[in-house]
């Protein structure tokens, strides 16, 4: 079973009500969304394998512990998605990126890929799904299922807000999946925001308002 994981480091706190206020510049919103990501990553990789190794040291020779070869793959959630991906590969710098676009279909509502490119060998990666708001959860349910398809076993989720109606999809939906977040907020709006959340993520990244 997974488990929700509300990471509430004071940083993470501090760095995420930054985000939140309207007047912080999208050249400041941009940073701190990648700082955030990067500390989150730290505790979403807490279970990665590790081995014991001989090294020498300038002193002595050592049993010492390494990451033990487990690969990763980051899929952000286009577009917002993207603003997370250079925190998380700042620690992880051999990480692979894959990129999932999605939209709602205005009739079906459903969400629709639109484009799709992982890397090859993805169902052998360990996946970090990458999506900063986790509304109604329809679009990271979607894609976390369309990376089953593809035969992914190890996937976690990653947000940075989320609300309890996308806690709750992605949990039915994916009751094996851990998610990881910065701030559980109090709820939905009538348009589909996060409240109080932080506005529109992509925007905010972007500038594109
Ligand atoms: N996507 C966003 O960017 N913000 C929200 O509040 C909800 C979904």
């Amino acid at each position: 079973m997974g488990q929700v994981h509300i990471l509430d480091h004071p940083l993470l706190q501090h760095k995420v009500t930054m985000l939140r206020d309207k007047n912080t510049s999208v050249k400041e919103f941009r940073e701190i969304v990648s700082e955030i990501a990067n500390l989150m990553c730290y505790e979403a990789t807490r279970d990665m394998p590790v081995e014991e190794v001989e090294i020498e040291t300038p002193i002595a020779v050592a049993k010492a512990k390494r990451i033990a070869g487990k690969k990763m793959a980051v899929v952000p959630i286009l577009r917002a998605g993207l603003g997370m991906v250079d925190g998380i590969l700042e620690l992880i710098p051999g990480a692979k990126v894959g990129h999932i676009g999605l939209y709602r279909d205005p009739e079906t509502l459903e969400p629709v890929q639109y484009y799709c490119k992982l890397p090859n060998d993805i169902a052998e990666r360990d996946v970090l799904v990458l999506d900063p708001m986790l509304a109604t959860g329809g679009t990271a349910s979607a894609a976390i299922t369309f990376l089953k398809d593809y035969d992914c076993r190890h996937i976690k989720l990653m947000s940075i807000i989320a609300a309890p109606e996308g806690v709750e999809r992605v949990r039915g939906d994916h009751p094996n999946i851990d998610i990881f977040i910065a701030a559980l907020d109090e709820r939905l709006d009538e348009r589909g925001y996060i409240v109080p959340g932080l506005g529109d993520a992509g925007d905010r990244i972007f500038g594109t308002k």
